[in-house]
C-alpha cells in the first residue's frame, strides 16, 4: 500500500486511559497534531486536565519550558467522535479482542484507505486482529510501555498480513519519537510480555503460598536490581489489564500451565482492587497502610 508521511501524520489516539494519554503526550511532544477520543463520556479531557498537570509539575522542576509543555497541550484536542482527517491512528481501548476489531471496522469506514492504524494491544494477536478487516495490511502493533513518556521501549509487532512497509514506517516513527523500537512478529505476548509473565506469575504464587508479603516480595526484587518488584509492577499497569493480557497469553499457548491466570490477580479485579489508578490494588495509593489482609 502506499503510506503516508508519518512524520508529519495527524494523529488520532482511541483509548484515553492510562496509555492513550502517555501516547498522545509523546505524540503531540514530538509536533503531532492530536486528537484523543473515548468512548467514556469526559475521559479524553479528564486526560487531558490530568496532563497538564504532569506538564506543570515539569516546568517546575526546570524539566520543560513553559512554552514546551504550553505548545504541547495545545497540538491535543479531546473529540467527541472520531474523525477522517488523520494519517495515523494509535489504538489503546481495553485489551478484547471483539472490542478491538469492533472499533477497527468503525474506523475502516471513516478513514481514507492509505491510513495506518497502529495497535498498543500487549498480547493480542495482530494476525487475529486484522481479520476481518478491509485491508488488514495497515494493521500494526505499536507497543509501548507504562508510563509512556519514560519507557524507551516500543515493540512493533507485525501480523501475517502487516506490510512490511507499514511496519517499517512505524518503526521510523517510533525511532522519531524518541524511542528505541524493536521488530517482533505477532507471537503470542511478543517479547517482552512472554518473557515477563513468569515474573508476574510467581509473585502471585508465592502470595497464594502466603509465603510473604507484597512488600518483602518486591524490596526482595528491588535489592536484586530490579527497577521494580512484581507487585508495584502490576498495580502500576493495573490488575484488570494485567489479567487480561496473562488470560490471552494462557489462551493463546494452548493453556499450557505455565500461563494460568492467578486467582488472587482475579479477586483484586473482581473488587475493583486495580492498582494505581484505582486507589488501591496491593496497596494503597497515595501511599498508607497495606491495602490487603495478611
Ligand atoms: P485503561 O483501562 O487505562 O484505558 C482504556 C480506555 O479505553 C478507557 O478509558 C476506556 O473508556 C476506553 N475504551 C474502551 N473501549 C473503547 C472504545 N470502544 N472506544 C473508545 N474508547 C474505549 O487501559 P490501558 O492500561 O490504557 O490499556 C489500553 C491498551 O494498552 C490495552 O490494550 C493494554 O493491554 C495496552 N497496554 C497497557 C499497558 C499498561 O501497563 N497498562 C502497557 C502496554 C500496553
Amino acid at each position: 500500500m502506499t503510506i503516508p508521511n508519518l512524520s508529519q501524520s495527524r494523529v488520532l489516539v482511541v483509548g484515553a486511559g492510562l496509555m492513550g494519554a502517555g501516547i498522545a503526550q509523546v505524540a503531540a511532544q514530538a509536533g503531532h497534531a492530536v486528537q484523543l477520543f473515548d468512548n467514556r463520556p469526559g475521559a479524553a479531557e479528564a486526560a487531558k486536565a490530568k496532563l497538564a498537570q504532569t506538564l506543570e509539575g515539569l516546568v517546575a522542576k526546570c524539566k520543560l519550558t513553559a512554552e514546551a509543555a504550553a505548545a504541547t497541550l495545545a497540538r491535543i484536542t479531546p473529540v467527541q467522535a472520531m474523525a477522517a482527517d488523520v494519517e495515523l491512528v494509535v489504538e489503546a481501548v481495553v485489551e478484547n479482542l471483539d472490542v478491538k476489531r469492533a472499533l477497527f471496522a468503525e474506523l475502516e469506514a471513516l478513514l481514507p484507505d492509505d491510513a495506518v492504524i497502529a495497535t498498543n494491544t500487549s498480547s493480542i494477536s495482530v494476525t487475529a486482529l486484522a481479520r476481518g478487516m478491509r485491508r488488514p495490511e495497515r494493521l500494526v502493533g505499536m507497543h509501548f510501555f507504562n508510563p509512556v513518556p519514560l519507557m524507551k521501549l516500543v515493540e512493533v509487532v507485525s501480523g501475517l498480513g502487516t506490510d512490511p512497509a507499514v511496519a517499517q514506517a512505524v518503526f521510523e516513527l517510533a525511532a522519531r519519537w524518541g524511542k528505541v523500537p524493536v521488530h517482533a512478529r505477532s507471537t503470542p505476548g511478543f517479547i517482552v510480555n512472554r518473557i515477563a509473565r513468569p515474573y508476574y506469575a510467581e509473585a502471585l504464587m508465592l502470595l497464594q503460598d502466603r509465603a510473604a508479603a507484597p512488600e518483602v516480595i518486591d524490596a526482595v526484587l528491588r535489592a536484586a536490581g530490579f527497577r521494580m518488584g512484581p507487585c508495584e509492577l502490576m498495580d502500576l499497569i493495573g490488575h484488570d489489564t494485567n489479567f487480561a493480557v496473562t488470560q490471552s497469553v494462557f489462551a493463546a499457548n494452548f493453556f499450557d500451565r505455565r500461563f494460568t491466570p492467578s486467582l488472587v490477580q482475579q479477586e483484586l479485579v473482581d473488587a475493583g482492587f486495580l492498582g494505581r489508578k484505582s486507589g488501591r490494588g496491593f496497596y494503597r495509593y497515595p501511599a498508607g497502610a497495606p491495602a490487603l489482609p495478611d
